[in-house]
């Protein structure tokens, strides 16, 4: 079946078409309107200048991925549109674009977890990979542990107790100067430096499989800030190996930890974090350590898009979820 997909919950208009079916996941076209630049601006997402990003950007890439996928509204088996968690004035963008294309076009329509779709990514990129496994999403909004049992029921069984993977990236390659978001960036000069340069404090909080990232934040700034006001030089390169290092030992750990508790022996990860070369070849490793399978997405499909959407909204579809014209958006 021909799925349009929809996802606005953050600063991301995107729209998709992917064609489902048993033994077939294949993306048509995957639009992305980045509102990057305008938020770079201000250092952080904007929430109403995101909505309004999305209201001017979805009609138009709309007709794009339709374009590109070479269908037509009549080729549309089913729409599927993130209705959570997300901003809640950008998540009613797609949702009530999305209603109002499946109703008027007599189209069923499926909400999606935006969570649960950053997961089935990797059934896009993996095409033989089926549930249950072990799930990591590492993003800028989220850090959590699933038992995905199916593609439709994620047990959440870990989370960050306080800010997200992605957010601790983001405000110490704010303060260090770099690009908006800091999490590429911070990837790339982390490459050049020495890892263990700096000790800093482990975001794994012990006898759990829970992480809290704002002490290593405050830790990682508090570093930096004491350098400048002594007019020390700052060895950007090291400071970036040392946290990224911090980061990815701690989730090392976590990873081993969860697979003993799960006994899964399948280890996916998901969500814009799980882009990290270092994050990616730490879980790598570990992941072989406990005889499992590593599985993370193509780059492309790490960070929001409505690819994943649709993906997700095929398993949500033939498990009988259908929307009506109630369907509403919820922010966390
Ligand atoms: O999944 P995503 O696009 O949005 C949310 O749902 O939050 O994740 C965005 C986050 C940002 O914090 C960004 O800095 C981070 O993913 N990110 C990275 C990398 N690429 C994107 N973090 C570390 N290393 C990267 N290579
Ligand atoms: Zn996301």
């Amino acid at each position: 079946m021909y799925i349009l997909s929809f996802e606005s919950s953050c600063d991301e208009t995107a729209c998709a078409v992917c064609e489902m079916c048993d033994g077939k996941r294949e993306i048509k076209s995957n639009i992305i309107a980045s509102q990057v630049d305008i938020h770079a601006l201000y250092g952080g997402v904007v929430p109403e200048i995101a909505s309004r990003a999305h209201i001017e950007a979805i009609s138009r890439i709309t007709y794009e991925a339709l374009d590109v996928a070479g269908v037509t509204l009549k080729d549309i088996d089913m729409i599927a549109v993130t209705n959570g968690p997300g901003l809640i004035g950008a998540l009613l963008v797609a949702v009530n674009f999305a209603k109002s294309l499946a109703f008027a076009n007599n189209i069923p329509l499926v909400p999606v977890d935006h969570i649960k779709g950053h997961v089935a990514a990797n059934y896009l990129t993996h095409t033989e990979l089926e549930p249950p496994f072990l799930a990591l999403v590492v993003s800028g909004g989220h850090t959590s542990f699933f038992d995905v049992k199916s593609y439709t029921e994620l047990e959440e069984i870990a989370s960050t107790r306080d800010d997200a993977a992605g957010e601790c990236f983001d405000k110490i390659g704010r303060v260090m100067g770099l690009p908006y978001p800091g999490g590429h960036a911070m990837d790339i000069l982390a490459s050049k430096g020495n890892k263990k340069a700096i000790t800093f404090p482990s975001p794994a909080i012990k006898d759990s499989l829970d992480f809290s990232f704002s002490g290593l934040k405050t830790a990682v700034i508090n570093y930096i800030n004491t350098k400048r006001q002594k007019n020390e030089e700052l060895a950007v390169e090291d400071i970036a190996a040392s946290f990224t290092d911090t980061v990815v030992e701690a989730v090392r750990s976590k990873v081993g930890d969860a697979l003993k508790r799960t006994g899964y022996n399948k280890m996916v990860m998901a969500g814009g974090v799980s882009a990290n070369s270092h994050l990616r070849a730490g879980v790598t490793e570990e992941c072989k350590k406990f005889g499992a399978k590593f599985y993370a997405p193509t780059l492309n499909l790490c960070g929001d898009n409505a690819a994943m959407i649709g993906a997700q909204g095929y398993y949500e579809y033939l498990k009988g979820e259908r929307a009506d014209e109630s369907l509403n958006a919820y922010p966390s």
